[in-house]
């Protein structure tokens, strides 16, 4: 088993979508191991974006992701990280696949729904940067 880090955005939650994007995660095989809901700061977003500074849509994605709660978590499955960006779909939801979760609740490629780790050494720091150990199971 691995883990990676998912987080609800602000788009998906305001729009009452967060039950229905957990309840598809684990439908496909993840078990959820930690969650919070949190509003984060512009130092907290900057932070945990760091490296997309550079890029244009950088500022708009920090207004985005503080302009309202967010749910991150940490879940479990066989190859987590992978599985889970299959599940997920492509970063903008014009390109992901029928039945993934940006094709269905995605609004665009800024406001995309969720985010997942994209290495296992990310999924690490992710899973760190929201989760000390001791609120983590298993
Ligand atoms: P995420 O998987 O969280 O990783 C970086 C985020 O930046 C991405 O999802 C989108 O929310 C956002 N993003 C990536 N590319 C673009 C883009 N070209 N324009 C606007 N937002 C983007």
């Amino acid at each position: 088993m691995t883990q990676t880090l998912a987080i609800i955005k602000p788009d998906a939650t305001g729009s009452g979508k967060a039950g229905q994007i957990l309840a598809h995660v684990e439908a496909a095989g993840f078990t959820l191991k930690a969650a919070r809901m949190i509003r984060m700061t512009r130092a907290h977003a900057r932070s945990f974006y760091a490296v997309h500074s550079e890029r244009p849509f950088y500022d708009s994605l920090v207004d985005f992701m503080t302009s309202g709660p967010c749910i991150p978590m940490v879940l479990e499955a066989p190859d987590a990280v992978a599985r889970l960006r299959e599940v997920i779909g492509a970063t903008d939801p014009a390109d992901a696949a029928e039945g993934t979760v940006r094709r269905l609740h995605a609004e665009s490629k800024e406001r995309n729904a969720i985010h997942a780790s994209d290495s296992n050494e990310n999924a690490r720091r992710e899973i760190a940067f929201f989760f000390p150990e001791t609120d983590r199971i298993g």
